[in-house]
């Protein structure tokens, strides 16, 4: 039969073990916002058609102004995006945009975007 002393110690050794699951969540979940621009492949369909990417003429600059986010900063673009869409920064299209994507998916396209030089 285990001591009392041994059950006390591999309590803590649970404990300690939680404690690194834990904080292996959290740095897990930092991980996650770090964009993948692989994966903005399949996001970017509703960006490009406005923003264009380098080499491709957009539809839109005609009719207004479209600011270029290719080559921008990827935290940059993250803020803008998080900006529309909390309403902080108005723009009736974007804001639609913004608030349809997953923070997931504002790295994700931040991260492609700012692949690109300038
Ligand atoms: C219907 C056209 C349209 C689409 C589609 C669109 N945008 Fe925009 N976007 C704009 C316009 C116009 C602005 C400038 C609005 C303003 O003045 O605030 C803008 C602004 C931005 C900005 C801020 C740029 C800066 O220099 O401050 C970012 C970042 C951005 N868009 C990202 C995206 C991403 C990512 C997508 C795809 C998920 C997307 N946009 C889709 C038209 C569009």
């Amino acid at each position: 039969m285990k001591s009392r002393k041994t059950i006390e110690r591999s309590l803590g050794a649970l404990a300690f073990m939680a404690s690194c699951l834990f904080a292996g969540q959290a740095i897990a979940a930092d991980a996650a916002l770090i964009g993948d621009a692989q994966a903005a492949q399949s996001k970017i369909s509703m960006c490009i058609g406005c923003h264009g990417i380098l080499d491709y003429k957009a539809a839109y600059p005609e009719l207004y102004h479209v600011p270029m986010i290719a080559g921008q900063n990827a935290q940059y673009i993250v803020a803008a995006l998080k900006e529309y869409a909390s309403g902080a920064r108005t723009f009736p299209t974007m804001e639609a945009i913004a608030r349809g994507m997953s923070e997931q998916d504002m790295a994700d396209v931040a991260a492609y975007y700012s692949s690109f030089k300038k």
